[in-house]
C-alpha cells in the first residue's frame, strides 16, 4: 500500500454524495479456513468433508483442492500485516474443526489451537478485532461417516467443539458466530450434493438444516455460560425472492423459495418456530419427525447479533410443464418439495458466478430482517463478487468489483438511514481463494493471489476499500 506508483483508486467511482457511516462502524474483510489455509495434513489436522469431496473425481472444477490454497497457515503473519496496511478494523475468519479437534470428538489438538491463538494475538497486536466463525463447512469426516448433519448427534458434537474453542480463545475473542450459511451446508451439502459431503436427499437436507440450528443453539448456550462477555451470533445467507410476474402462481413460487431459502432459518432462529406454509410445502419430503420437544426453544436461544451474507436476488416463476431443470447447483435439487420452480434471469448485469448484481436487494434484505424479525444489531458478514481479473504491469485494476462494493455500501448506508441497526460490513473476500465447487477458477478477493508463487497483490478494490475505511464512508462527487 505504500508504493507511490500505485496510488489509491479513490475517485474512480465517486458516483454519489459523500456518505459517512456511524462512528465505530466495524469495517472488515472475511475468509474461511478451508478456502485459504492449505496445510491440510499438517499440525495434526485430519480430513474434513471438503478434503474428501475435493479429492473425489468430478466434484470440483479441474480437480482443485484446498491442500495448499493460499498457504495462509504458513503466511499468516504476513497476511495480518497486509490487513493492517489496508486499515481493516476487523477480520472474520473461521476455525477449522478438524485442525483443533481432529476427528470431531475427544480432546483438543494443542498444535491446531496454537495456530488460531497466534492469529488472534497477531490481529490484536495490529488493532484488528478478531471475528471468529466456528463452522464454515468443514465437518470432520468421521462425523460425516457417523451420519453427518442429518444425524442428531452431530449437534451435540458441535457444541462440545464450540466449548473447546471458547476455552482456548474466549479470553481474547469478543465476536463469535456459530454457523456460516446453514442453508448451504444443508441444501447444497445434502440436497443438491453440489457441496460436500455431496449427498442428495431432500429429507436429509431438511434434517441437516434442523440439526445445524440445534448445534448452533447448544453452542450459544455453552458459550454464554462460559463467556458472558462474548457477542454471540450466527450468519445466514439471505436472498430477496421476487415473483417473475404478478401471476398468483409466480407469487406462490416465490413464497415457496423464500420459505426454503430464508424463513427455514430465520423463523426457528429468531422466532422459535418453523413457518406453517413451509412445513406444508415439505409434506411429501418429511413429516418433521426429527424435531423433538424443546429443540425450537434451544434453537431460538437469545443472541447478541445477526450476521447477514448477501450476494444476489432470486427471481422465480411457477413450474412449467416439461421445462428443463437448471444445471449445476440446482440439480438434482437444493429445493426439496419445490424442485420445479423456475429460476428466471432478467438480463441484468451478472458477476463471473452468473449472479445478478442487485444492490437494492441488500437494502430489502436488511430491512426485512430488522422490520420482521429482530431489533438486534445486524452485520453484513459477507458481500462481494467474482470477476475475471488480470495482472497488468503488476497491477490488478478490478473496476467491476470496486463498483460492486461501492453500490452495496451505498445500499448498506441506505438501510442504516431507513433505521436498520447495521453495525458493520465484511467484504468477501480479503483474498482470492478456493471457491468450493468452482475451485480456484473464481476470484472474489480484494487481494490477488498468484497460486504458483503465492505472491499477493492488493487490487484497486483493496486500495479503494482502505480509503473507505479511513474516511469511514464513501467519497462524494
Ligand atoms: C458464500 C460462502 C463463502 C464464499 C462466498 C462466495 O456462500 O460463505 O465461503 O464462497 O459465498
Amino acid at each position: 500500500m505504500s508504493n507511490p506508483s500505485h496510488p489509491p483508486a479513490v475517485g474512480v467511482l465517486d458516483q454519489g454524495p459523500e456518505l459517512i457511516f456511524p462512528p465505530g462502524f466495524l469495517w472488515g474483510a472475511a475468509t474461511a479456513a478451508y478456502q485459504i489455509e492449505g496445510a491440510a495434513t499438517e499440525g495434526g489436522r485430519t480430513p474434513s468433508i471438503w478434503d474428501r469431496f475435493s479429492h473425489t473425481e468430478g466434484r470440483v472444477v479441474n480437480g482443485h483442492t484446498g491442500d495448499v490454497a493460499c498457504d495462509h497457515y504458513h503466511r499468516m503473519p504476513d497476511d495480518v500485516r497486509l490487513m493492517a496496511d489496508l486499515g481493516l478494523r476487523s477480520y472474520r475468519f473461521s476455525v477449522a474443526w478438524p485442525r483443533v479437534q481432529p476427528g470431531g470428538t475427544g480432546p483438543a489438538n494443542a498444535e491446531g489451537l496454537d495456530f488460531y491463538q497466534r492469529l488472534v494475538d497477531e490481529l490484536l497486536t495490529h488493532g484488528i478485532e478478531p471475528w471468529l466463525t466456528l463452522y464454515h463447512w468443514d465437518l470432520p469426516q468421521p462425523l460425516e461417516d457417523a451420519g453427518g448433519w442429518p444425524a442428531r448427534d452431530t449437534a451435540g458434537r458441535f457444541a462440545d467443539y464450540a466449548q473447546l474453542v471458547a476455552d482456548a480463545l474466549g479470553d481474547r475473542v469478543t465476536y463469535w458466530t456459530t454457523l456460516n450459511e446453514p442453508w448451504c451446508s444443508a441444501f447444497l451439502g445434502y440436497g443438491s450434493g453440489a457441496h460436500a459431503p455431496g449427498r442428495s436427499d431432500g429429507a436429509d437436507a431438511v434434517r441437516a438444516g434442523h440439526h445445524l440450528m440445534l448445534g448452533h443453539g447448544l453452542a450459544v448456550q455453552a458459550l454464554r455460560a462460559s463467556r458472558p462477555q462474548a457477542q454471540l451470533g450466527v450468519t445466514v445467507n439471505l436472498y430477496p425472492v421476487t415473483p417473475a410476474s404478478d401471476d398468483p402462481a409466480d407469487a406462490d413460487a416465490a413464497r415457496r423459495i423464500d420459505g426454503l431459502a430464508n424463513r427455514f432459518f430465520l423463523d426457528p432462529l429468531l422466532r422459535g418456530s418453523y413457518p406453517a406454509d413451509l412445513v406444508a410445502d415439505l409434506k411429501e419430503v418429511t413429516d418433521f419427525g426429527h424435531v423433538r420437544d424443546g429443540d425450537l426453544a434451544t434453537i431460538a436461544t437469545p443472541l447478541d447479533l445477526v450476521g447477514v451474507n448477501y450476494y444476489s436476488r432470486h427471481v422465480v416463476a411457477a413450474p412449467v410443464e416439461g421445462a428443463e431443470r437448471a444445471p449445476y447447483w440446482r440439480a438434482p435439487s437444493c429445493w426439496p418439495g419445490s424442485e420445479d420452480v423456475q429460476f428466471v434471469t432478467r438480463g441484468v448485469p451478472v458477476t463471473d458466478m452468473d449472479w445478478e448484481i442487485d444492490a437494492p436487494g441488500l437494502v430489502e434484505t436488511l430491512r426485512r430482517v430488522h422490520e420482521e424479525y429482530t431489533d438486534l444489531p445486524l452485520y453484513v458478514t459477507e458481500n462481494g463478487s467474482a470477476f475475471v481479473d488480470e495482472v497488468v504491469d503488476g497491477r490488478v485494476d478490478d473496476v467491476d468489483r470496486l463498483a460492486y462494493f461501492d453500490a452495496h455500501l451505498r445500499a448498506a448506508h441506505e438501510a442504516i438511514a431507513a433505521g436498520v441497526p447495521l453495525h458493520g460490513y465484511f467484504a468477501w473476500s480479503l483474498m482470492d481463494n478456493f471457491e468450493w465447487a468452482w475451485g480456484y477458477t473464481k476470484r472474489f478477493g480484494m487481494v490477488w493471489i498468484d497460486y504458483a508463487t503465492q505472491i499477493r497483490i492488493p487490487k484497486s478494490s483493496a486500495r479503494w476499500y482502505a480509503e473507505v475505511i479511513r474516511r469511514n464512508g464513501l467519497a462524494g462527487q
